[in-house]
């Protein structure tokens, strides 16, 4: 495994395991992750209902703790003063473990009683902070925030995140939000590499994989890699989720990164809004699963 240095210098594998609940879970294909192809970050979130199943993979992979580099997720319904250290604790339990490496705030947003979103996430980023300093997380951060979210938390913040997890892929490569965490030393993690599997299609992509006798998926990860981000690619097949950490052996040319980089058009597979009805509407975690 390769790594990126966070701030506060502890490391972040530049390729781990995505495991959001759309799409479903293969406990077979999680083991395998771990066990088989050398998996060492797993991203999830409480919000993905799969903690308790990712634990189980953990312990059936017999993979040790320390060798591992898990992330969790605080969902904004659990924002607050008093609330967010028992949702961590929640997480903790349901993966068995007494430490995550990176626990972040999951989206910029409040439920629809808070009447000051503001103060909200100001006193949920000190939990954090809290949470840090007594060692409960190696690293914290935040996901889904834009510059200016994040100009506003530097007004506020003691610790500047560490990471923060934003959608990154060929058709949205974010340029001023990267150039941003890069000159503010935020490390940034890119969600949906593969356009939720859609990119591989993508003819260009089919070119250069040609090119380099690897698979389209491969050059979208390893152009993720090489722009200086970390990729969270999902899969639940074994083949794929081997296929997906086998980019490590080789290297775009200048010519070719230039080409990906020109595919930005700015295309959100995510958005704000759509988020903040899935919030407001207070669906159970792990909707998704269909377990
Ligand atoms: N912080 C956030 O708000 C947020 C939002 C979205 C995602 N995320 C995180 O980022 C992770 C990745 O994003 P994502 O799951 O939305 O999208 P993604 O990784 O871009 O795509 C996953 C899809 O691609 C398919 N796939 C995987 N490897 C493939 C390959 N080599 N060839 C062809 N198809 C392949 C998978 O199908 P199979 O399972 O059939 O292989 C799956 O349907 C999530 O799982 C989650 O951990 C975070």
């Amino acid at each position: 495994m390769e790594y990126f240095s966070l701030s506060n210098q502890v490391r972040i594998p530049k390729l781990g395991l995505g495991t959001s609940h759309s799409g479903g879970y293969s406990h077979e294909a999680a083991v395998y992750a771990l066990k088989t192809c050398g998996y060492e970050l797993i991203d999830t979130a409480k919000r993905y209902g799969n903690e308790g199943l990712l634990s189980k993979a953990i312990a059936e992979s017999q993979r040790n703790r320390e060798d591992l580099f898990l992330t969790s997720k605080l969902w904004p319904s659990d924002y607050g003063k008093s609330t967010t250290k028992s949702a961590l604790l929640g997480s903790l339990k349901r993966l068995s473990v007494d430490y995550l490496d990176l626990y972040l705030l999951h989206w910029p947003l409040v439920p629809g009683w808070c009447s000051n979103p503001k103060q909200l996430l100001e006193e949920t980023w000190r939990e954090l902070e809290l949470l840090y300093d007594e060692g409960l997380c190696r690293a914290v951060g935040v996901s889904n925030y834009t510059e200016d979210d994040l100009i506003e938390m530097m007004n506020y913040a003691s610790i500047v995140p560490h990471v923060n997890q934003s959608e990154f892929h060929v058709l949205n490569r974010s340029p001023s939000l990267l150039q941003f965490c890069q000159d503010n030393d935020i490390q940034f993690e890119g969600y949906c590499p593969l356009g939720k599997g859609t990119f591989i299609k993508i003819p260009a992509v089919n070119e250069i994989a040609q090119q380099y006798g690897k698979t389209p998926a491969q050059i979208l990860l390893r152009w993720s890699i090489q722009s200086g981000v970390v990729t969270i690619p999902k899969s639940t097949n074994c083949q794929r989720l081997r296929e997906n950490i086998d980019v490590l052996d080789f290297s775009l040319a200048d010519r070719h990164m230039a080409v990906l980089d020109a595919m930005h058009v700015g295309r959100c597979l995510k958005n704000r809004e759509g988020m903040q009805e899935k919030l407001d509407n207070d669906l159970p975690d792990g909707y998704k699963l269909g377990l």
